[in-house]
């Protein structure tokens, strides 16, 4: 029996969104507050320019794959992609009403009406395999952009995806970008909200699917996933009040102004990070390398130093740095995707890596193999003052 003490639940611990309190393990990957995210225990800059495939096989294998092990799993990827006819032609008459969101849930109930075989483990990799298909027919079918173009089934998991992508002139460079997110975006330690809910609703035993159809609406709240389209909003309305060349002086001034509006700066802060955000430092960088005089990427750069600044003076701030959220908007932007309704379906389409990866853990391996318990937490009986 191991009895040491993690954490000690006081009433101050109540109502926190469980912040601190540990639940349970995450073999995936981990955050530190001061150094980031690692995935199966390398930092994430070492690894963020791998092939998607050799990532994925590092999360599921907790180990850097050999060489061989890598091309047989992204083979394995590559046999599992084809969707059925009839999951297509679903997602091809969804709704197209309400947030893409919405759409790219019912889309991987649809997958599992039709894809399941039952086994966490099998329709964790079929649902990894498919999700780009699934992601590209959804943005397709909300946005109008047309039929989904057939599978090219000699490119990479990420090269897939933007060859299934139609997005109005198109430019090649937005490859690159579309990968790096998808990349930083798998997975995020146990705790992030999507992640919890998924193997919450996994733990009553519902299928793969089901679970990460509900992961992806906890992912589709504003506080989460959709953060980073409030995120380019912010960046755009900063851009439209200031003027393209506006010095850092303007816009620290313009930031203080909003505060003591009591107005958001959006793209900030972290329930765990205690610094910026490794996420938005690599995409700053590419942004910075790539497109820095774009005038998107300029204010982005500029409200990078200014909030920071900022923030830091006000001592109650525990986290006054960027997130990952700061700068992909304005990056997926000037790369040639400007359209911030579909970059939490971006978020998603990378985020189903990790989720489902930690649901097979917890399923099938967890506690010698009997997986983990229902979820079922306490809550304090309070009568309320009406
Ligand atoms: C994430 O990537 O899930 C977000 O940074 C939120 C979190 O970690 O809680």
């Amino acid at each position: 029996m191991n009895e040491e003490v993690l954490f000690t639940v006081t009433k101050d611990s109540l109502e926190t969104g469980l912040r601190g309190v540990p639940v349970g393990y995450c073999v995936t990957s981990s955050v530190h507050p001061e150094n980031g995210l690692f995935y199966a225990g390398r930092p994430i800059n070492e690894i963020c320019s791998w092939e998607p495939e050799k990532v994925i096989d590092l999360l599921f294998r907790g180990r850097e794959g050999r060489e061989e092990e890598v091309t047989a799993f992204a083979h394995e990827l590559k046999k599992r992609a084809p969707l059925d006819i009839r999951v297509g032609e679903a997602i091809d008459r969804l709704p197209r009403e309400g947030h893409p969101m919405a759409l790219f849930s019912a889309a991987l109930l649809i997958l599992g009406m039709f894809e399941q075989t039952g086994d966490y483990r099998e329709d964790a990799l079929h649902l990894i395999a498919k999700a780009p298909e699934v992601a590209a027919r959804v943005i397709h079918r909300h946005a109008g952009w047309g039929k989904t173009p057939l599978p090219d089934l000699n490119a990479g998991y990420m090269e897939s995806f933007f060859h299934l992508l139609q997005v109005p002139e198109k430019k090649e460079s937005l490859k690159e970008v579309l990968q790096l997110f998808n990349v930083l975006h798998y997975d995020h330690g146990g705790g992030n909200l999507s992640a919890f809910v998924g193997k919450a609703v996994a733990s009553g035993l519902e299928d793969l699917f089901g679970s990460l159809a509900a992961a992806m609406n906890a992912l589709a709240g504003p506080r989460h996933g959709r953060a980073n389209q409030e995120c380019l909003h912010f960046v755009e309305e900063s851009l439209e009040s200031l003027g393209a060349s506006a010095s850092s002086e303007e816009v620290e001034h313009y930031i203080r102004e909003r505060l003591s509006r009591k107005e958001l700066i959006y793209g900030f802060g972290h329930a765990v990070l205690r610094v910026e955000d490794p996420r938005a430092t690599l995409q700053y960088s590419l942004a910075q390398k790539e497109y820095g005089d774009h005038p998107l990427v300029r204010m982005a750069l500029l409200i990078r130093e200014a909030g920071t600044k900022v923030l830091k003076e006000n001592p109650k701030i525990n986290n006054p740095y960027p997130n990952v959220d700061a700068i992909s908007g304005s990056l997926l932007t000037a790369a040639g995707f400007p359209y911030p309704e579909y970059y939490t379906v971006l978020f998603g389409l990378s985020r189903v890596v990790g989720i489902a990866i930690q649901i097979v853990y917890e399923r099938c391996e967890a506690r010698e193999g009997k997986g983990t318990p229902i979820v079922r937490p306490k809550y304090l009986y309070k009568k309320r003052e009406i």
